[in-house]
């Protein structure tokens, strides 16, 4: 696992999309998984102006998001669908046919999990993964508790995740709002993306950073499913460092990067 600390938020930002755009120069018919929440906010954003100021192309890209609540239409503006769309979609040429975000209207929500693993499988799998942390170490909507080998499925969200997402999205007090289900990827669903990018800022993720990249492999925090992954990338601001035992060392490696080509080429002769 690489552990990159960015000096704050909008370092970390430009650090994500610039993993994203270095993925997409480079297979421009990536398949990109995708993430909602808080923190992807301005990845996003910088992801959109360089599509409009650098021409960053997305007509041959497939995306599929983590998640989606239950009972939620794609036009309500706290679905993920418009979270999306407004975002980012709406602002780059990705071809709309080419769009996934788990239906949370689905009438048999078993059946669609089942497709959209399928449709997931039939796009080559994803390329590379975005996601946040929730403050309980979930990623997508994997609760604590969940399989590390678990599918696309329903689930439960816990009462926190519920409070955190009135807090931040619904409004302060308005847990009655926030959906209690969601279809999410599964973390063995997750884990099948070729590479991960994991993405955290800010001090109240500074307890659930320690646990998950300096702690046991645990389904109770399903984030510490990425120690399992062979590359996978964490991007976080100081704050959310704060707790991290070898946070020097993570610097250090990030400062010798481009160091050990330099000493294979003078092993090589040149
Ligand atoms: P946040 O949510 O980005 O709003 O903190 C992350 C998550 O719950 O996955």
């Amino acid at each position: 696992m690489e552990v990159i600390i960015a000096k704050d938020r909008a370092e970390l930002a430009e650090v994500a999309a610039g993993i994203i755009r270095e993925q997409i120069l480079r297979k421009p018919n990536s398949v990109l998984g995708l993430a909602t929440g808080s923190t992807p906010e301005e990845t996003y954003a910088r992801l959109v102006k360089y599509h409009k100021e650098e021409g960053l192309d997305f007509s041959k890209i497939t995306t599929f998001n983590l998640d989606e609540y239950i009972g939620l239409p794609p036009s309500h503006d706290q679905s993920y669908h418009y979270f999306m769309a407004d975002r980012l979609f709406k602002h780059v040429n990705v071809n709309p046919e080419n769009v996934h975000v788990p239906m949370g209207m689905a009438p048999d929500p078993a059946a669609f999990c089942e497709w959209y693993e399928d449709e997931m499988e039939k796009a080559g799998g994803v390329d590379l993964q975005l996601l946040g942390i929730g403050g309980d170490g979930h990623i997508a909507f994997n609760e604590p508790g969940s399989s590390l080998a678990s599918r696309t499925r329903v689930k439960t969200l816990t009462e926190q995740t519920i409070k955190d997402n009135a807090d931040l999205f619904f409004g302060k007090g308005q847990e009655h709002l926030v959906p209690k289900f969601a279809i999410t990827m599964g973390v063995g669903t997750i884990l099948e993306a070729k590479k991960l990018l994991l993405i955290a800022y800010g001090k109240r993720k500074a307890g659930i950073v320690k646990k998950f990249v300096e702690g046991p492999v645990t389904s109770q925090v399903t984030a510490s499913a990425l120690q399992l992954h062979p590359d996978s990338i964490v991007v976080i601001d100081n704050e959310a460092a704060a707790e991290l035992e070898h946070k020097d060392y993570y610097k250090w490696v990030y400062s010798q990067k481009g160091e050990l080509q330099k000493v294979l080429d003078r092993l090589a002769g040149n």
